[in-house]
């Protein structure tokens, strides 16, 4: 089955049986990550820019790597360093990295709805590798892919989001996602950074951790958005992790068999205490090796979904 649409701009756009094809080419490409001789030639040929205009270590480097490893040739272009500091605007400067013969675009942009404008004006294929506070859809499929691996379904899964959900485009995509595919979301967070009227979105709020984390499958701690925080948002950092931190103890409350997820950063004794981020129930670090599988299987399916489309003409 081809991805329906030339882009992956967010899980509110893919349809269930479009992320479960994502899942498992995945699980293909994971097989090939664990050989002693990563290379394949599945993007042989095929050009790949990632377009940053903000930090990143996994997501840049898995979609790097990713390219490298399946044949393609990757570029990267940072805002700080590119003409996009001269003043060029989004537009021209996708037009120009198509024009330089890219197959797959992956953009990261401060602005919600920068990959939607950059993926209507470009007849590449865009992918959205975190806008805003909107979606950083690669990023819930590699945790969907992680839940499905460590708990082998994601139906009636409990999974509870604990920490800043407002300016959280992880959060937004987990919910978009794991709601499809049958999973039950808790929140909990501060009430000045819980976005209003997200109940609608189908999830329960909790207003303390303790609460939210009890008979958890899965306990997913978000980063602390120090870049978009306005002042006042929280008391203090110590308070914080005081109240929202989580920790051994809340940690007993969850099931039995609960993972313990982040997609990192993470700021240790803030989001997270250190011996829960080393735990052995932690998948922190499997998260960031299914990422690089996550981002072969999209790069894949979009290439050889051009492949289609181009012998049909
Ligand atoms: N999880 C995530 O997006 O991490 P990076 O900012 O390092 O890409």
């Amino acid at each position: 089955m081809a991805l329906k649409n030339k882009d992956v701009l967010g899980l509110r756009e893919l349809s269930i049986e479009e992320i479960d094809e994502i899942l498992n080419t995945a699980e293909l490409m994971k097989h090939i990550l664990t050989q002693n001789n990563k290379r394949t030639p599945h993007l042989q040929g095929k050009s790949i820019v990632t377009l940053f205009y903000e930090n990143s270590t996994r997501t840049r480097l898995s979609f790097e790597l990713a390219s490298k490893y399946m044949g393609a040739s990757a570029a990267n272009v940072s805002a700080s360093s590119s003409s996009v500091a001269k003043g060029e605007t989004l537009i021209d400067t996708g037009r120009t990295i198509e024009s330089m013969g890219a197959d797959v675009i992956v953009i990261r942009h401060p602005m919600s709805g920068a990959s939607h404008l950059l993926a209507k004006n470009v007849d590449a294929s865009v992918i959205n590798a975190g806008d805003g506070m909107n979606e950083h859809p690669t990023q819930a499929l590699l945790d969907m892919y992680t839940i499905r691996e460590k708990l082998g379904r994601l139906e009636n899964v409990k999974v509870t989001i604990v920490g800043d959900i407002m300016h959280s485009r992880v959060a937004r995509s987990n919910i978009w996602g794991l709601q499809k595919m049958g999973a039950e979301i808790t929140l909990a967070g501060p009430s000045t950074l819980m976005p209003v009227e997200i109940e609608k979105m189908g999830v329960k709020i909790c207003s303390n951790v303790e609460e939210a984390v009890e008979g958890a499958d899965v306990v997913m701690g978000l980063r602390i958005q120090k870049e978009r925080q306005h002042e006042g948002l929280i008391p203090s950092i110590r308070e914080y992790a005081d109240l929202f931190g989580i920790d051994k103890k809340k940690i007993e409350l969850a099931s039995p068999n609960v993972i313990i997820m982040h997609p990192g950063p993470v700021n240790r004794g803030i989001e997270m205490t250190s011996d829960v981020i080393d735990y052995t129930a932690s998948t922190i670090n499997e998260q960031v090796t299914n990422g690089v599988a996550i981002r072969m299987a999209l790069l894949y399916l979009l290439t050889r979904r051009r492949v289609i489309e181009h012998d049909m003409y």
